[in-house]
Protein backbone atom coordinates (compact mmCIF):
# COMPACT_ATOMS: atom_id res chain seq x y z
CA UNK A 1 0.00 0.00 0.00
CA UNK A 2 0.86 3.78 -0.85
CA UNK A 3 0.21 6.62 1.00
CA UNK A 4 1.48 10.47 0.20
CA UNK A 5 1.73 10.70 4.38
CA UNK A 6 2.35 7.98 6.67
CA UNK A 7 1.91 8.84 10.58
CA UNK A 8 3.53 5.82 12.21
CA UNK A 9 1.75 5.29 15.92
CA UNK A 10 -1.26 5.92 16.94
CA UNK A 11 -1.29 7.94 19.91
CA UNK A 12 -1.88 11.56 21.31
CA UNK A 13 0.09 13.02 18.88
CA UNK A 14 -0.93 10.77 15.54
CA UNK A 15 -4.70 12.10 16.46
CA UNK A 16 -3.79 15.64 16.57
CA UNK A 17 -1.90 15.61 13.81
CA UNK A 18 -5.04 14.23 11.86
CA UNK A 19 -7.04 16.61 12.87
CA UNK A 20 -4.52 19.22 11.76
CA UNK A 21 -4.09 17.53 7.89
CA UNK A 22 -8.22 18.02 7.90
CA UNK A 23 -8.21 21.59 8.87
CA UNK A 24 -5.04 21.54 6.22
CA UNK A 25 -7.47 19.98 4.05
CA UNK A 26 -5.79 16.68 3.14
CA UNK A 27 -7.51 15.13 0.36
CA UNK A 28 -9.09 11.32 0.62
CA UNK A 29 -6.40 8.62 0.47
CA UNK A 30 -3.79 10.57 1.13
CA UNK A 31 -2.86 9.60 4.74
CA UNK A 32 -2.78 6.55 6.57
CA UNK A 33 -2.22 6.11 11.03
CA UNK A 34 -0.35 3.08 11.69
CA UNK A 35 -1.24 1.98 14.78
CA UNK A 36 0.08 -0.91 17.26
CA UNK A 37 -2.72 -0.18 19.35
CA UNK A 38 -6.69 -1.96 18.45
CA UNK A 39 -8.40 2.10 18.77
CA UNK A 40 -8.17 4.71 17.40
CA UNK A 41 -6.05 7.81 19.36
CA UNK A 42 -7.01 8.61 22.63
CA UNK A 43 -6.43 10.43 25.26
CA UNK A 44 -3.65 8.45 27.03
CA UNK A 45 -3.83 10.62 30.48
CA UNK A 46 -7.17 8.85 30.79
CA UNK A 47 -5.51 5.78 31.84
CA UNK A 48 -4.28 6.30 34.67
CA UNK A 49 -7.21 8.72 36.14
CA UNK A 50 -10.61 7.82 35.33
CA UNK A 51 -10.43 4.77 33.37
CA UNK A 52 -9.19 2.76 36.77
CA UNK A 53 -12.27 4.73 38.90
CA UNK A 54 -14.86 2.63 40.41
CA UNK A 55 -17.15 5.57 39.58
CA UNK A 56 -17.65 8.17 37.28
CA UNK A 57 -15.32 5.64 35.37
CA UNK A 58 -13.88 6.88 31.79
CA UNK A 59 -14.65 4.10 28.58
CA UNK A 60 -14.01 4.25 25.01
CA UNK A 61 -15.42 5.94 22.39
CA UNK A 62 -15.46 9.00 25.46
CA UNK A 63 -11.97 9.56 24.99
CA UNK A 64 -10.70 9.69 21.70
CA UNK A 65 -8.73 12.60 21.03
CA UNK A 66 -9.20 15.69 20.86
CA UNK A 67 -11.37 15.93 24.24
CA UNK A 68 -8.81 16.28 26.04
CA UNK A 69 -7.60 20.03 25.16
CA UNK A 70 -11.52 20.59 24.34
CA UNK A 71 -12.24 19.78 20.85
CA UNK A 72 -14.06 17.62 18.87
CA UNK A 73 -14.27 14.00 19.27
CA UNK A 74 -12.20 12.11 16.39
CA UNK A 75 -14.51 8.69 16.51
CA UNK A 76 -13.34 5.88 14.11
CA UNK A 77 -16.12 6.97 11.43
CA UNK A 78 -14.52 10.69 11.12
CA UNK A 79 -11.44 9.02 9.60
CA UNK A 80 -13.31 6.67 7.29
CA UNK A 81 -15.29 10.41 6.57
CA UNK A 82 -12.16 12.02 5.54
CA UNK A 83 -11.08 9.38 3.83
CA UNK A 84 -7.54 8.76 6.32
CA UNK A 85 -7.00 5.12 6.87
CA UNK A 86 -6.67 3.84 10.04
CA UNK A 87 -4.58 1.05 9.90
CA UNK A 88 -4.93 -0.69 13.92
CA UNK A 89 -3.80 -3.33 15.37
CA UNK A 90 -0.43 -3.08 12.94
CA UNK A 91 3.14 -3.16 14.49
CA UNK A 92 5.52 -1.76 12.50
CA UNK A 93 9.03 -3.80 12.90
CA UNK A 94 11.33 -2.74 9.47
CA UNK A 95 11.89 0.94 8.49
CA UNK A 96 13.49 1.73 5.62
CA UNK A 97 14.17 5.50 5.57
CA UNK A 98 16.25 5.30 2.02
CA UNK A 99 13.67 3.63 0.46
CA UNK A 100 10.85 5.44 1.71
CA UNK A 101 9.20 1.88 3.35
CA UNK A 102 7.64 0.22 6.42
CA UNK A 103 6.90 -3.81 6.98
CA UNK A 104 4.11 -5.12 9.59
CA UNK A 105 5.12 -7.62 11.76
CA UNK A 106 2.16 -9.72 9.35
CA UNK A 107 5.17 -9.14 6.54
CA UNK A 108 2.59 -6.26 4.53
CA UNK A 109 4.69 -3.04 2.92
CA UNK A 110 3.72 0.40 3.02
CA UNK A 111 5.29 2.89 1.34
CA UNK A 112 5.52 6.93 1.94
CA UNK A 113 6.36 10.07 0.67
CA UNK A 114 6.16 12.06 3.61
CA UNK A 115 6.81 10.15 6.91
CA UNK A 116 5.63 11.36 10.74
CA UNK A 117 7.40 9.40 13.46
CA UNK A 118 4.86 9.47 16.68
CA UNK A 119 6.11 6.15 18.28
CA UNK A 120 5.81 7.67 21.55
CA UNK A 121 7.56 6.31 24.95
CA UNK A 122 7.10 2.84 26.23
CA UNK A 123 8.08 1.40 29.83
CA UNK A 124 11.38 0.55 31.25
CA UNK A 125 10.76 -2.49 33.29
CA UNK A 126 11.95 -4.26 35.75
CA UNK A 127 14.37 -7.03 34.65
CA UNK A 128 16.19 -3.83 32.68
CA UNK A 129 17.29 -2.70 36.75
CA UNK A 130 18.03 -6.72 36.71
CA UNK A 131 15.10 -7.62 39.37
CA UNK A 132 14.42 -11.46 40.09
CA UNK A 133 10.70 -13.18 39.31
CA UNK A 134 9.17 -9.64 37.74
CA UNK A 135 7.50 -11.33 35.55
CA UNK A 136 4.94 -13.18 37.97
CA UNK A 137 0.97 -12.75 37.37
CA UNK A 138 -0.58 -9.42 38.52
CA UNK A 139 2.70 -7.60 37.93
CA UNK A 140 1.30 -4.25 35.94
CA UNK A 141 3.10 -1.82 33.43
CA UNK A 142 0.63 0.94 32.08
CA UNK A 143 1.27 2.50 28.96
CA UNK A 144 -1.31 1.28 26.52
CA UNK A 145 -5.07 0.49 27.27
CA UNK A 146 -4.61 -3.25 26.78
CA UNK A 147 -2.34 -2.69 29.78
CA UNK A 148 -5.11 -0.80 31.48
CA UNK A 149 -7.58 -2.99 30.97
CA UNK A 150 -5.86 -6.24 32.94
CA UNK A 151 -5.49 -3.81 35.51
CA UNK A 152 -9.03 -2.84 36.09
CA UNK A 153 -9.68 -6.79 35.63
CA UNK A 154 -7.13 -7.76 38.45
CA UNK A 155 -8.57 -4.95 40.36
CA UNK A 156 -11.98 -6.74 40.57
CA UNK A 157 -10.72 -9.87 40.86
CA UNK A 158 -8.35 -8.90 44.00
CA UNK A 159 -11.51 -6.48 45.52
CA UNK A 160 -10.32 -4.45 48.77
CA UNK A 161 -6.89 -6.38 48.46
CA UNK A 162 -3.43 -5.39 48.76
CA UNK A 163 -1.19 -3.33 46.18
CA UNK A 164 2.61 -2.22 45.75
CA UNK A 165 3.07 0.25 43.60
CA UNK A 166 7.07 0.77 42.28
CA UNK A 167 8.32 4.26 41.44
CA UNK A 168 7.37 7.69 42.56
CA UNK A 169 7.16 9.64 39.98
CA UNK A 170 3.31 10.43 37.83
CA UNK A 171 2.76 7.34 37.22
CA UNK A 172 3.52 5.95 41.07
CA UNK A 173 1.45 9.10 42.49
CA UNK A 174 -0.96 8.62 40.05
CA UNK A 175 -2.06 4.84 40.60
CA UNK A 176 -1.39 4.91 44.15
CA UNK A 177 -4.27 7.29 44.36
CA UNK A 178 -6.55 5.38 42.11
CA UNK A 179 -5.70 2.32 43.74
CA UNK A 180 -6.82 3.47 47.17
CA UNK A 181 -9.49 4.61 45.67
CA UNK A 182 -10.76 1.30 44.93
CA UNK A 183 -10.05 0.64 48.34
CA UNK A 184 -6.86 -1.12 47.95
CA UNK A 185 -4.54 -1.41 50.71
CA UNK A 186 -1.84 0.47 49.00
CA UNK A 187 2.19 0.95 50.19
CA UNK A 188 4.29 3.22 47.54
CA UNK A 189 7.94 2.33 46.88
CA UNK A 190 10.51 4.65 45.50
CA UNK A 191 14.39 5.04 45.89
CA UNK A 192 14.56 8.94 46.31
CA UNK A 193 14.09 10.92 49.52
CA UNK A 194 10.67 12.25 48.63
CA UNK A 195 8.58 11.97 45.43
CA UNK A 196 8.54 13.22 41.89
CA UNK A 197 11.85 14.28 42.16
CA UNK A 198 12.23 15.31 38.71
CA UNK A 199 10.15 17.96 39.63
CA UNK A 200 9.16 18.50 42.94
CA UNK A 201 11.16 20.49 45.60
CA UNK A 202 11.25 18.95 48.96
CA UNK A 203 8.28 21.31 50.00
CA UNK A 204 6.24 20.40 47.29
CA UNK A 205 6.66 16.74 48.12
CA UNK A 206 6.07 16.68 51.83
CA UNK A 207 2.56 18.21 51.01
CA UNK A 208 1.82 15.73 48.58
CA UNK A 209 3.56 12.79 50.97
CA UNK A 210 1.25 13.49 54.12
CA UNK A 211 -1.70 14.33 51.93
CA UNK A 212 -1.62 10.69 50.43
CA UNK A 213 -0.68 9.36 54.06
CA UNK A 214 -3.83 11.01 55.53
CA UNK A 215 -5.50 8.76 52.69
CA UNK A 216 -4.15 5.83 53.84
CA UNK A 217 -1.31 4.73 51.41
CA UNK A 218 1.75 3.48 53.13
CA UNK A 219 4.80 5.44 51.71
CA UNK A 220 7.89 3.68 51.63
CA UNK A 221 11.32 5.65 50.77
CA UNK A 222 14.98 4.86 50.06
CA UNK A 223 14.93 1.91 49.06
CA UNK A 224 13.90 -0.41 45.74
CA UNK A 225 11.97 -4.03 44.80
CA UNK A 226 15.07 -6.59 44.20
CA UNK A 227 12.54 -9.54 44.15
CA UNK A 228 8.64 -10.99 44.20
CA UNK A 229 7.04 -14.08 45.99
CA UNK A 230 4.76 -15.98 44.12
CA UNK A 231 1.77 -18.58 44.35
CA UNK A 232 1.28 -22.14 43.07
CA UNK A 233 -0.83 -20.09 39.86
CA UNK A 234 2.15 -17.83 39.22
CA UNK A 235 0.72 -15.12 41.02
CA UNK A 236 2.92 -12.67 42.97
CA UNK A 237 2.18 -12.88 46.82
CA UNK A 238 4.88 -10.46 48.13
CA UNK A 239 7.19 -7.95 47.17
CA UNK A 240 10.90 -8.00 48.11
CA UNK A 241 12.54 -5.12 49.43
CA UNK A 242 16.47 -3.93 49.01
CA UNK A 243 16.13 -3.24 53.17
CA UNK A 244 15.15 -6.24 53.86
CA UNK A 245 11.11 -5.44 53.82
CA UNK A 246 8.98 -7.70 52.62
CA UNK A 247 5.17 -6.18 51.80
CA UNK A 248 2.38 -8.67 50.77
CA UNK A 249 0.86 -7.58 47.61
CA UNK A 250 -2.25 -9.38 45.33
CA UNK A 251 -1.39 -6.54 42.69
CA UNK A 252 2.09 -4.94 41.40
CA UNK A 253 2.14 -1.41 39.66
CA UNK A 254 5.61 -0.80 38.39
CA UNK A 255 6.52 2.99 36.51
CA UNK A 256 9.84 3.28 36.98
CA UNK A 257 10.15 5.98 34.09
CA UNK A 258 9.76 5.66 30.35
CA UNK A 259 11.66 5.73 27.11
CA UNK A 260 11.63 7.19 23.56
CA UNK A 261 10.55 4.19 21.26
CA UNK A 262 13.32 4.71 18.78
CA UNK A 263 14.93 1.51 17.73
CA UNK A 264 13.53 1.18 14.00
CA UNK A 265 15.61 4.31 12.69
CA UNK A 266 19.02 3.35 14.38
CA UNK A 267 21.89 4.24 12.52
CA UNK A 268 19.77 6.25 10.03
CA UNK A 269 18.37 9.35 11.69
CA UNK A 270 20.48 11.61 14.02
CA UNK A 271 19.62 11.28 17.67
CA UNK A 272 20.19 13.20 20.68
CA UNK A 273 19.73 12.95 24.42
CA UNK A 274 17.70 9.82 23.77
CA UNK A 275 15.19 11.10 21.53
CA UNK A 276 15.49 11.48 17.51
CA UNK A 277 16.78 15.28 16.97
CA UNK A 278 14.56 17.81 15.06
CA UNK A 279 14.41 21.53 13.93
CA UNK A 280 11.69 24.07 15.38
CA UNK A 281 9.13 22.28 12.85
CA UNK A 282 9.90 18.71 13.58
CA UNK A 283 12.08 17.70 10.28
CA UNK A 284 14.58 14.99 11.65
CA UNK A 285 17.56 14.90 9.47
CA UNK A 286 16.44 12.59 7.00
CA UNK A 287 14.58 14.44 4.31
CA UNK A 288 10.79 13.75 4.39
CA UNK A 289 10.82 12.26 7.50
CA UNK A 290 9.29 14.35 10.89
CA UNK A 291 9.23 13.24 14.65
CA UNK A 292 6.58 14.61 17.13
CA UNK A 293 5.88 14.03 20.44
CA UNK A 294 7.93 11.78 23.10
CA UNK A 295 10.55 10.70 20.44
CA UNK A 296 11.69 14.30 19.51
CA UNK A 297 14.28 16.30 20.69
CA UNK A 298 13.55 19.97 19.44
CA UNK A 299 14.78 23.07 20.17
CA UNK A 300 13.49 25.08 23.32
CA UNK A 301 13.71 28.67 22.03
CA UNK A 302 12.78 29.91 25.50
CA UNK A 303 15.59 28.06 27.06
CA UNK A 304 17.81 28.30 23.81
CA UNK A 305 18.55 23.99 24.49
CA UNK A 306 17.34 21.42 22.78
CA UNK A 307 15.38 18.64 25.15
CA UNK A 308 13.01 16.29 24.93
CA UNK A 309 9.28 16.43 26.61
CA UNK A 310 7.41 13.57 27.29
CA UNK A 311 3.83 15.00 28.13
CA UNK A 312 0.49 15.24 26.74
CA UNK A 313 0.14 19.10 25.65
CA UNK A 314 3.56 19.24 23.76
CA UNK A 315 2.70 15.78 22.11
CA UNK A 316 -0.97 17.46 20.71
CA UNK A 317 1.21 21.33 20.00
CA UNK A 318 4.53 19.63 18.10
CA UNK A 319 1.99 17.33 16.03
CA UNK A 320 0.20 20.25 14.72
CA UNK A 321 3.43 22.49 14.03
CA UNK A 322 4.95 18.93 11.62
CA UNK A 323 1.57 19.26 9.75
CA UNK A 324 1.30 23.09 9.48
CA UNK A 325 5.25 22.50 8.35
CA UNK A 326 4.54 19.99 5.73
CA UNK A 327 1.55 22.00 3.96
CA UNK A 328 3.50 25.48 4.45
CA UNK A 329 6.69 23.42 2.44
CA UNK A 330 4.64 22.23 -0.17
CA UNK A 331 2.88 25.73 -0.60
CA UNK A 332 6.32 27.26 -0.30
CA UNK A 333 4.98 29.76 2.89
CA UNK A 334 7.27 30.33 5.53
CA UNK A 335 5.59 29.35 9.31
CA UNK A 336 6.81 30.27 12.44
CA UNK A 337 9.29 28.32 14.89
CA UNK A 338 8.07 26.34 17.22
CA UNK A 339 7.96 28.61 20.45
CA UNK A 340 7.24 26.14 23.43
CA UNK A 341 6.53 26.86 27.04
CA UNK A 342 6.88 23.73 29.27
CA UNK A 343 2.99 22.66 30.94
CA UNK A 344 2.79 19.76 32.74
CA UNK A 345 0.01 18.62 35.15
CA UNK A 346 -1.53 15.71 37.02
CA UNK A 347 -4.98 15.29 39.42
CA UNK A 348 -4.93 12.75 41.75
CA UNK A 349 -7.57 12.54 44.79
CA UNK A 350 -9.48 15.66 44.72
CA UNK A 351 -6.19 17.56 44.22
CA UNK A 352 -4.85 19.29 41.06
CA UNK A 353 -1.50 20.71 39.92
CA UNK A 354 -0.19 22.55 37.07
CA UNK A 355 3.49 23.94 36.05
CA UNK A 356 4.54 25.67 33.81
CA UNK A 357 8.83 26.87 32.68
CA UNK A 358 11.56 25.45 33.93
CA UNK A 359 12.03 24.01 37.45
CA UNK A 360 15.88 25.11 37.84
CA UNK A 361 17.72 27.71 39.95
CA UNK A 362 16.23 28.84 43.63
CA UNK A 363 12.99 28.02 44.74
CA UNK A 364 10.63 29.72 47.07
CA UNK A 365 7.34 27.97 48.33
CA UNK A 366 4.25 30.11 49.05
CA UNK A 367 0.86 29.68 50.19
CA UNK A 368 -0.80 27.86 52.39
CA UNK A 369 0.57 24.01 52.24
CA UNK A 370 -0.78 22.44 55.23
CA UNK A 371 -2.13 18.75 54.02
CA UNK A 372 -4.70 19.14 56.48
CA UNK A 373 -6.18 22.21 55.41
CA UNK A 374 -9.38 22.83 53.82
CA UNK A 375 -8.55 25.52 52.02
CA UNK A 376 -4.57 24.37 51.09
CA UNK A 377 -3.55 26.12 47.87
CA UNK A 378 -0.19 26.70 47.35
CA UNK A 379 2.72 26.92 44.78
CA UNK A 380 6.30 27.40 44.13
CA UNK A 381 8.13 29.88 41.92
CA UNK A 382 12.06 28.74 40.20
CA UNK A 383 14.56 31.54 40.13
CA UNK A 384 17.26 31.69 38.30
CA UNK A 385 19.52 34.60 37.12
CA UNK A 386 17.03 37.04 39.26
CA UNK A 387 14.48 35.82 36.76
CA UNK A 388 11.36 33.69 37.39
CA UNK A 389 12.04 31.21 35.13
CA UNK A 390 9.13 28.34 36.82
CA UNK A 391 5.80 28.31 38.59
CA UNK A 392 3.73 25.49 40.16
CA UNK A 393 0.41 25.72 41.71
CA UNK A 394 -1.82 23.05 43.47
CA UNK A 395 -5.56 23.96 43.52
CA UNK A 396 -5.38 26.66 41.26
CA UNK A 397 -8.45 28.44 39.54
CA UNK A 398 -8.30 28.76 35.35
CA UNK A 399 -7.51 32.61 36.13
CA UNK A 400 -4.57 31.49 38.35
CA UNK A 401 -2.94 28.59 36.28
CA UNK A 402 -3.54 31.14 33.46
CA UNK A 403 -1.19 34.03 35.80
CA UNK A 404 1.34 31.53 36.52
CA UNK A 405 1.85 30.80 33.16
CA UNK A 406 2.22 34.26 31.73
CA UNK A 407 4.99 34.18 34.62
CA UNK A 408 6.93 31.67 33.44
CA UNK A 409 6.36 33.48 29.71
CA UNK A 410 7.29 36.64 30.78
CA UNK A 411 10.36 35.43 33.25
CA UNK A 412 9.67 38.87 35.23
CA UNK A 413 12.80 39.88 37.18
CA UNK A 414 12.49 39.36 41.39
CA UNK A 415 14.36 41.63 44.17
CA UNK A 416 13.65 39.42 47.28
CA UNK A 417 13.29 35.97 47.25
CA UNK A 418 11.19 36.74 50.90
CA UNK A 419 9.12 38.96 49.13
CA UNK A 420 8.36 37.07 46.11
CA UNK A 421 7.17 33.73 49.22
CA UNK A 422 4.83 36.95 50.95
CA UNK A 423 3.67 38.13 47.52
CA UNK A 424 2.66 34.56 46.50
CA UNK A 425 -0.14 34.27 43.64
CA UNK A 426 -0.65 38.25 44.26
CA UNK A 427 3.41 38.50 42.48
CA UNK A 428 1.96 36.33 39.26
CA UNK A 429 -1.48 38.00 39.28
CA UNK A 430 0.28 41.43 38.61
CA UNK A 431 2.53 40.10 35.43
P1 LIG B 1 1.85 7.85 22.52
O1 LIG B 1 2.47 6.93 23.49
O2 LIG B 1 0.59 8.55 22.92
O3 LIG B 1 1.54 7.08 21.17
C1 LIG B 1 2.48 6.26 20.54
C2 LIG B 1 1.74 5.30 19.65
O4 LIG B 1 2.64 4.65 18.76
C3 LIG B 1 1.01 4.17 20.39
O5 LIG B 1 -0.27 4.02 19.84
C4 LIG B 1 1.87 2.94 20.09
O6 LIG B 1 1.16 1.74 20.11
C5 LIG B 1 2.33 3.28 18.69
N1 LIG B 1 3.53 2.57 18.25
C6 LIG B 1 4.75 2.57 18.82
N2 LIG B 1 5.61 1.81 18.11
C7 LIG B 1 4.91 1.32 17.06
C8 LIG B 1 5.23 0.46 15.98
N3 LIG B 1 6.46 -0.04 15.82
N4 LIG B 1 4.26 0.14 15.10
C9 LIG B 1 3.01 0.65 15.23
N5 LIG B 1 2.65 1.47 16.24
C10 LIG B 1 3.59 1.80 17.14
N6 LIG B 1 1.03 13.65 30.19
C11 LIG B 1 0.53 14.80 30.75
O7 LIG B 1 0.97 15.89 30.40
N7 LIG B 1 -0.45 14.72 31.69
C12 LIG B 1 -0.95 13.54 32.12
O8 LIG B 1 -1.82 13.51 33.00
C13 LIG B 1 -0.43 12.33 31.55
N8 LIG B 1 -0.89 11.12 31.96
C14 LIG B 1 -0.37 9.96 31.41
C15 LIG B 1 -0.84 8.73 31.85
C16 LIG B 1 -0.30 7.56 31.34
C17 LIG B 1 -0.82 6.23 31.82
C18 LIG B 1 0.75 7.61 30.40
C19 LIG B 1 1.35 6.34 29.86
C20 LIG B 1 1.22 8.84 29.95
C21 LIG B 1 0.66 10.03 30.46
N9 LIG B 1 1.11 11.28 30.05
C22 LIG B 1 0.57 12.43 30.58
C23 LIG B 1 2.13 11.39 28.99
C24 LIG B 1 1.45 11.54 27.63
O9 LIG B 1 0.38 10.64 27.52
C25 LIG B 1 2.47 11.29 26.52
O10 LIG B 1 3.47 12.28 26.62
C26 LIG B 1 1.81 11.33 25.16
O11 LIG B 1 0.88 10.27 25.03
C27 LIG B 1 2.85 11.23 24.05
O12 LIG B 1 2.21 11.17 22.83
P2 LIG B 1 2.86 10.37 21.60
O13 LIG B 1 1.84 10.41 20.51
O14 LIG B 1 4.23 10.86 21.39
O15 LIG B 1 2.99 8.88 22.13
P1 LIG C 1 8.83 8.95 35.99
O1 LIG C 1 10.10 9.26 35.31
O2 LIG C 1 7.87 10.06 36.28
O3 LIG C 1 9.13 8.28 37.39
C1 LIG C 1 10.02 7.22 37.49
C2 LIG C 1 10.23 6.93 38.96
O4 LIG C 1 10.73 5.62 39.05
C3 LIG C 1 11.28 7.74 39.70
O5 LIG C 1 10.78 8.92 40.24
C4 LIG C 1 11.70 6.80 40.79
O6 LIG C 1 10.92 7.04 41.93
C5 LIG C 1 11.34 5.46 40.28
N1 LIG C 1 12.46 4.53 40.13
C6 LIG C 1 13.52 4.63 39.32
N2 LIG C 1 14.27 3.52 39.43
C7 LIG C 1 13.65 2.71 40.30
C8 LIG C 1 13.91 1.42 40.82
N3 LIG C 1 14.98 0.72 40.45
N4 LIG C 1 13.01 0.89 41.67
C9 LIG C 1 11.93 1.58 42.06
N5 LIG C 1 11.64 2.80 41.61
C10 LIG C 1 12.49 3.35 40.74
O7 LIG C 1 8.13 7.80 35.12
P2 LIG C 1 6.72 7.07 35.25
O8 LIG C 1 5.99 7.55 36.45
O9 LIG C 1 7.00 5.61 35.10
O10 LIG C 1 5.94 7.58 33.97
C11 LIG C 1 6.22 7.01 32.68
C12 LIG C 1 5.91 7.99 31.57
O11 LIG C 1 4.54 8.36 31.59
C13 LIG C 1 6.69 9.28 31.65
O12 LIG C 1 6.99 9.67 30.34
C14 LIG C 1 5.69 10.26 32.24
O13 LIG C 1 5.95 11.58 31.82
C15 LIG C 1 4.39 9.75 31.66
N6 LIG C 1 3.26 10.07 32.56
C16 LIG C 1 2.95 11.38 32.76
C17 LIG C 1 1.90 11.71 33.57
C18 LIG C 1 1.59 13.18 33.79
O14 LIG C 1 2.19 14.00 33.12
N7 LIG C 1 0.64 13.50 34.66
C19 LIG C 1 1.15 10.72 34.20
C20 LIG C 1 1.50 9.38 33.99
C21 LIG C 1 2.56 9.07 33.16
Amino acid sequence: MAFKYVILGGGVAAGYAAREFANQGVKPGELAIISKEAVAPYERPALSKAYLFPEGTARLPGFHVCVGSGGERLLPEWYTEKGISLILSTEIVKADLASKTLISAAGETYKYQTLIIATGSTVIRLPDFGVQGADAKNIFYLREIDEADKLVEAIKAKKNGKAVVVGGGYIGLELSAALRINNFDVSMVFPEPWCMPRLFTAGIAAFYESYYANKGVNIIKGTVAVGFGTNGKGEVTDVKLKDGRVLEADIVVVGVGGKPLTTLFKGQIEEEKGGIKTDSFFKTSVPDVYAVGDVATFPMKLYDEIRRVEHVDHARKSAEQAVKAIFASEHGKPISEYDYLPYFYSRSFDLSWQFYGDNVGETVLFGDSQPTSPTHKFGSYWIKDGKVVGAFLESGTPEENKAIAKVARVQPPVESLDQLATEGLTFASKI
